[in-house]
């Protein structure tokens, strides 16, 4: 007798899954070096289990120089000893998983850390050594060949190539501390393939994969055309508010080569059990160019940054929301939601800041969570958390040294946890912190607002909780999102988020959570609402 097929497989675990974003330097320091940690990160998996999340995604802890943070790899199978050691790794994971959550780690293969073996064998070597080609070294241009290969900028500002003492130059689109990777050169696959299954062997249970739109350049590595700016991260105020929407000539990104990869990489995850994943960070230029890294056979999911990109807007929300789903429909794919990261300005002081950004925030946060597919919060803003201004002598985004602008680490100071001053509990008393914490944190700490029924923790809490009730099945209509107004729906759920300066009235229905406080059947500004 042939087996009976079940009616319907259940959809995989990260399918509509909460993701908490845990930036390892500012989440919790066990050892009062000022560096949060692994162990600290373990002492708090409690947290995150009560604040309702389903899994974590662990910026890099990997050995490196620390030039950009960790996404400067020197050993891509270890833990740097200033976030602990495998052994922590190991109880991180087992604790996760006992406590029910999902544990994502990052993964950065478009370039090593200049301090990786091979990049230091390859400075080693001469001009069109094995042990360069690993990279992009090349000659430069001019007579005397002292003009870098091509003209492409990088990232964090200034020439994307550096000159080395032979005379040739290799290409980085970030630091110089960052060289990029050649990914035709078969040795660079074959090493991530054996750094994925270190990974999966050891129980993590999926990727988040770092720049995931690089890896592959144009072969030629010809000039960029049209080039009008620098780089493109969205980093400092002004140029994060403008939002590029012509199509740019980019030989460095985005190259159809790449998704190969993410074929093989799927493969390989399939051979595990128990849904192992892995989510693209590909800052690509439109939607269906974010939809190919998601096809049936890549990649799980793919960062859909346009809402984080969008202004307080019914109008732009209403858009980003048919965007993404038109985008992703035609592979099947489930959309992702995203407000804020380590590289972006926290989302309520891009909506104006103070308690007017604050409401934003929440109102915002709360129409995305009534999304289809997964969310994926960073720490922090579950506590309502501003972009702090660092004062310039503490800054250390390399960003900041390249440019002069501030950069990010406004958004990466580490989290208040108890306690009316720094170091706020997130380390022992006496921590100096990486970075300085703001004297006026007190309000904000978790303890505090564990204990508030109004706080944006509580808000957070709920809103989750309300999430796994009426926020997990039907497809999203687009009620009303032309002018001040964005009214959704999804299956039993209505979604109003009154982006306007007046109240609006309810529709009919019954509230089941809010992300302010409502004067009885109207809707104030700057909120949003769910009923049934
Ligand atoms: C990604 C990371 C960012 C890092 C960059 C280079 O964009 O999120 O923090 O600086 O890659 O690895
Ligand atoms: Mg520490």
């Amino acid at each position: 007798m042939p087996a009976p097929t079940p009616a319907s497989t259940p959809a995989p675990w990260w399918r509509d899954a909460v993701f908490y974003q845990v930036y390892v330097r500012s989440f919790a320091d066990s050892d009062g070096d000022g560096l949060g940690d692994l162990p600290g990160i373990t002492s708090r998996l409690r947290y995150l289990r009560d604040l309702g999340v389903d899994a974590v995604w662990i910026t890099p802890f990997y050995p490196s120089p620390q030039h950009d943070a960790g996404y400067d790899v020197a050993d891509y199978r270890d833990v740097d000893p200033r976030f602990g050691r495998l052994s922590d790794v190991d109880d991180l994971l087992t604790r996760a998983h006992r406590l029910g959550l999902r544990v994502v780690v990052d993964l950065v293969p478009n370039h090593t850390s200049s301090d990786h073996p091979w990049f230091r064998a390859a400075l080693a070597a001469r001009p069109g050594a094995a042990e360069r080609a690993r990279y992009l070294f090349r000659q430069g241009r001019g007579r005397r060949g002292d003009r870098p290969p091509n003209n492409w900028e990088s990232v964090f500002g200034g020439p994307a190539w550096s000159r080395v003492e032979d005379g040739e130059w290799y290409l980085h689109l970030f630091d110089t501390s960052q060289p990029d990777l050649d990914w035709r050169n078969p040795e660079v696959p074959a090493m991530f393939d054996d750094v994925l299954r270190f990974w999966l062997d050891r129980g993590v249970d999926g990727f988040r994969v770092d720049v995931a739109h690089g890896l592959f350049k144009v072969a030629s590595l010809r000039d960029q055309r049209g080039v009008t700016h620098g780089g493109d991260l969205p980093s400092d105020r002004e140029d994060r508010a403008m939002v590029e929407r012509t199509v740019r000539d980019e030989p460095m990104w985005d190259q159809p080569e790449v998704h190969e990869v993410y074929r093989s990489w799927r493969r390989l995850l399939e051979q595990y059990d128990g849904d192992r994943m892995a989510v693209a960070e590909a800052w690509t230029q439109t939607p269906e160019s974010m939809a190919r890294y998601v096809r049936r056979d890549e990649l799980h999911q793919a960062f859909n940054f346009a809402w984080l990109l969008a202004p307080w807007s019914a109008e732009a929300f209403a858009e980003v929301v048919r965007g993404t789903l038109a985008a992703v429909a035609p592979v099947g794919a489930a959309p992702t939601w995203v407000l804020s990261n380590h590289d972006v300005v926290r989302h309520p002081t891009r909506y104006g800041g103070g308690p007017r950004g604050l409401a934003r925030a929440r109102a915002a946060t709360l129409t995305m969570l009534a999304l289809p597919g997964s969310a994926y919060l960073y720490q922090g803003e579950e506590l309502g958390l501003e972009e702090v201004d660092v004062p310039p002598e503490s800054r250390q985004d390399p960003y900041w040294f390249r440019t002069g602008k501030p950069g990010r680490d406004g958004a990466r100071v580490p989290i208040p946890w108890r306690g009316s001053r720094p170091p706020y509990g997130f380390g022992p008393a006496g921590t100096t912190p990486w970075l300085p914490m703001p004297d006026d944190w007190a309000a904000l700490t978790v303890g505090r607002q564990r204990k508030d029924p109004d706080s944006t923790w509580t808000f957070y809490r709920d809103a989750l909780r309300a999430r796994r009730r009426w926020a997990t099945c039907g497809e999203v209509e687009i009620v009303e999102g032309r002018r001040t107004v964005l009214h959704l729906r999804r299956g039993d759920l209505t979604v109003v988020c009154n982006c306007g300066s007046r109240p609006v009235r309810l529709p009919a229905g019954e509230i089941v959570q809010a992300s302010g406080p409502l004067h009885g059947d109207l809707l104030p500004p700057d909120t949003a609402v769910w009923l049934v």
